[in-house]
């Protein structure tokens, strides 16, 4: 079934069950100033989902265009995206879970909506805290829909709860519906709905809107029960296309077979698919919010900051691929053919594009070689990449410290992006997004879930020299909400066993609920007593260094949990070889 297709039945399902169809409304939020982009359908609908009447009456649907910026870092995998389409339907105090859900059933199963086989439908619901109780009601009506007792699971916030899209706002738990995929094996004995390798595929999200999170966190029962649902457009057409990946779909394919015509190779290794992946992917967020609002062209602030941030990161990865300057009108063409007739400002605006595009890597072109080799030159003279050089190079050479910190990442370097801050918030007329701490996971992310990840990849690191022996050094670090990613030297993949054995000591360490304990102690002193100091950072006299009983003391500005016992489960989701005696993990805390 062509994105096309999906569409249109969507909205032709919920037309026949007496929903108003809305229009796609702007990727920049109108009245939210805590978020840049519109990052889900019901965005636009806050207002109404708070209680305000909305003109078109209490059943609303729509395709509504999204950017998330969350998972930025990881485009150029199977399924990240940053610019996606949302089916989703809407009851303002309408119809509750019932209906939701069986109509859910209904458009996934039937033969004539999408005919998914039922026997590969499993579904997740809320299993209840002190938030909000265990959602037994979805359960049962799944049940009374012919899901059987093993395919119905029980997971808690993390999975089975929606929102707010900003810091505040119209929340609840969910039920999601996965798509059983044969052709990818399990991961192991507990793999279930919610993990992350694919075998379960995420098809559809019914979010029960009954609550709103306040500013203190606390939660309040909203006065109307609403329905919010969304539907991701790529990966659901992928799906019905038996396609591997998103990039293979129609409102890819002509954008990745550009990009490789244009290259001068012909052979593409991995490295190339995923600087091709990041080419499309973010020429097409460029364009799409540019055409959106003509307001909008590239800058050190806001949306702007984005748009800058995304072309600047295709020209790097098109260098990669040897292709020649002045490509980016060519891609644009493409996203303009591809959704002109979906979204009628997108062949509207298509000159402002287009100026914007060329102007923008012209300007960057300018200084690139400069910038690249000057990062060349500090790493060589110093073997670091501080906040400050950072800083230098972004306001000098227009090199977004994003991208100085992924070249550093690539050679095995963290820069430390809380001195580019600190810089940074001195310097005001750049970006007060970046300042603003508006990327999640990124600059200034001290949240609950980055906090918990900075741990626990003490304590992995901690375990993997235990079970590999000493000789596994500390080459990069990465976290984002939902997953922490450790570079390491070691010369080959670990085995099962291994792997298990590192899980066990890390779970241990969480189970036994230690103190993690904050020490400033003179830098001699603390490499004496053993603490992991692996770059060649400038540390004043006293450094600030934190310990895990006798099991793990790194050099490190932190910020920590206080104790281990709440990390939850510690998780090891992925391993790869990056390079020659470089091994890449990814871990998740359940
Ligand atoms: N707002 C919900 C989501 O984005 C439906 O998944």
């Amino acid at each position: 079934m062509r994105v096309a297709e999906l569409r249109k039945k969507y909205l032709e399902f919920f037309k026949q069950k007496g929903h108003a169809i809305i229009p796609s409304a702007s990727l920049i939020p109108e009245n939210d100033p805590t978020v840049l982009f519109t990052t889900a359908g019901m965005h636009p609908l806050v207002p109404y989902l708070l209680g305000q009447p909305h003109p078109q009456g209490t059943r609303l649907a729509s395709c509504q265009k999204c950017i998330r910026t969350t998972d930025i870092d990881e485009v150029g995998d199977a399924s990240h995206l940053t610019f996606f389409e949302m089916l989703g339907n809407w009851s303002l105090g309408d119809y509750w879970k019932k209906e939701a859900i069986t109509w859910s059933h209904e458009f996934l199963t039937s033969e004539e909506w999408l005919g998914f086989d039922p026997a590969k439908l499993a579904v997740t619901v809320f299993a209840g805290d002190d938030d909000a109780p265990r959602d037994e009601e979805s359960a049962r009506i799944w049940r009374e829909l012919g899901i059987p007792e093993e395919r119905i699971f029980y997971l808690g916030k993390k999975d089975n709860w929606w929102g707010p899209a900003g810091k505040t706002g119209p929340c609840g738990p969910d039920t999601e519906m996965f798509i059983e995929q044969d052709n990818i094996p399990k991961c192991g004995p507990d793999c279930q709905p919610g993990c992350s390798c694919g075998h379960w595929f995420e098809v559809w999200n019914d979010v029960f809107m009954e609550y709103y999170k306040k500013d203190d966190g606390t939660y309040e029962r909203l006065e109307r029960k609403n329905i919010d649902t969304g539907m991701g457009v790529e990966r659901t057409a992928a799906m019905l296309q038996g396609a591997p990946t998103v990039f293979e779909t129609e409102v890819f394919r002509p954008l990745i077979e550009h990009i490789k015509s244009v290259s001068p190779k012909t052979d593409f290794d991995d490295e190339d698919i995923t600087n091709i992946r990041i080419i499309a992917d973010h020429v097409k967020s460029a364009v799409m919010i540019m055409a959106d609002d003509s307001r909008i062209a590239p800058s050190n602030v806001e949306q702007g900051y984005i748009v800058r941030r995304l072309l600047r990161k295709s020209i790097l990865s098109a260098d990669r691929l040897g292709i020649q300057p002045g490509f980016l009108p060519g891609l644009a063409e493409i996203v303009i053919d591809i959704y002109k007739d979906v979204y009628e400002e997108v062949g509207r605006n298509r000159d402002s594009v287009m100026k914007n595009l060329v102007e923008e890597e012209k300007k960057f072109r300018r200084t690139l070689d400069k910038a690249l080799r000057r990062l060349d030159k500090i790493l060589n003279e110093t073997g670091t990449i501080t906040g400050a050089d950072a800083f230098l190079l972004f306001t000098s050479f227009g090199l977004p410290p994003e991208m100085t910190r992924e070249i550093a990442e690539e050679r095995g370097i963290v820069v430390d992006m809380e001195e580019f801050q600190r810089q940074f918030e001195h310097h005001r007329e750049i970006s007060r997004t970046a300042t603003q701490g508006k990327f999640k996971g990124g600059l200034a992310d001290h949240s609950e879930e980055i906090t918990r990840l900075h741990t626990a990849t003490h304590l992995l690191q901690a375990a993997l020299r235990k079970v590999l022996g000493e000789g596994v050094r500390q080459m990069g670090s990465n976290i984002t909400r939902e997953r922490l990613r450790f570079d390491f030297t070691f010369p080959r993949k670990l085995t099962p066993e291994e792997i298990q054995e590192v899980e066990r000591l890390v779970n241990e360490v969480i189970e036994q609920d230690l103190e993690v304990e904050h020490l400033f102690m003179p830098y001699d002193e603390a490499i004496a007593a053993g603490a992991l100091a692996f770059f060649k950072e400038r540390y004043g006299d006293e450094v600030s260094v934190y310990r895990v009983g006798d099991f793990s003391m790194e050099l490190c500005g932190g910020p920590h949990v206080e104790r281990t016992g709440v990390l939850g489960k510690f998780r090891i989701v992925k391993q790869k070889k990056i390079g020659a005696g470089l091994v890449r993990i990814k871990a998740v805390l359940e």
